[in-house]
């Protein structure tokens, strides 16, 4: 049985993701920095009839969890197929990036950049043992350069700190990407789209399920699959 792991994955479209993951008949590895708030996740898949699913506490912004997190897959299992680093935040509003308190800039980056990073780096020997390692990144349409200059609504200004995480994390993508070329690893950055979650109080335009979707189709690539872009449901522009 293949296997995944998900950050942040006790809520949201991470806990989505983990669902429809584990209906596909991976072992899903259900990350969350919270103990009780992961077992209360567990426990509602299993209420859906999903058992193949695993509880690992990991809190993205701190090395030592991070690290304890990889001995206890290691101990559990050889290889792992496929890392969903989904853990976000928003960093509130009022983000413009004329005024932002560059501690609130920080302690975005510490999760949504940082923190994916230095997951990465440490389970990449554990992919690596796989026969297809694949990595996705959860970013956003608003870490687009692409998008902020031509068709940003500008009212997403707001939101400044967390998209220029997301581009940082896009980066991370293609370098990645580019230095693992070689090995066989597919790494790619995905949005969910808009959706309906405590980041954005449930104004989100999507369900769940939608925006859980577009992730899980680039967490199941087989070895003819793309590396190194950036997609929602079709590619997007960097
Ligand atoms: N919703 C959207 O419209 C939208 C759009 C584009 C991209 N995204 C991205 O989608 C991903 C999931 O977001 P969501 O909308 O599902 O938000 P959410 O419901 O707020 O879920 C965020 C998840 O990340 C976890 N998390 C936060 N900080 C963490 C840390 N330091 N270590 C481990 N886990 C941590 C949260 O855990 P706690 O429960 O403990 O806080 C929660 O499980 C994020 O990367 C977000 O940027 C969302």
């Amino acid at each position: 049985m293949k296997t995944a792991l998900i950050t942040g994955a006790n809520k949201g479209i991470g806990f989505e993701t983990a669902k429809q993951m584990a209906q596909l008949g991976y072992f899903v590895y259900l990350g969350s920095r919270d103990r009780s708030k992961g077992l209360e996740a567990i426990n509602k898949l299993e209420n859906m009839g999903i058992s193949n699913v695993e509880l690992i506490e990991i809190d993205v912004t701190n090395i030592n969890s991070i690290k304890q997190a990889r001995q206890d897959l290691e101990n559990k299992t050889k290889a792992l197929d496929v890392l969903i680093n989904n853990a976000g935040i928003s960093g509130g509003l009022h983000q413009n990036i004329s005024t932002v308190d560059i501690e609130d800039l920080r302690k975005v980056f510490e999760t949504n950049f940082f923190g994916a990073v230095q997951t990465t780096q440490q389970f990449i020997p554990l992919l690596k043992k796989s026969n297809v390692p694949v990595v996705v990144n959860v970013s956003s349409e608003l870490g687009s350069l692409t998008t902020h200059n031509s068709t940003l609504n500008p009212n997403y200004k707001i939101y400044d700190a967390y998209s220029i995480s997301k581009t940082a994390l896009n980066a991370f993508t293609v370098m990645l990407a580019n230095e693992l070329k070689s090995t066989g690893f597919r790494i790619n950055s995905v949005s969910p789209g808009y959706t309906a979650t405590d980041l954005n109080q449930f104004k989100g335009t999507q369900t769940v399920e939608q925006g859980a979707k577009s992730i899980v189709k680039y967490a199941t690539l087989d070895n003819d699959g793309v590396t190194g872009k950036f997609f929602r449901e079709e590619e997007l522009p960097w």
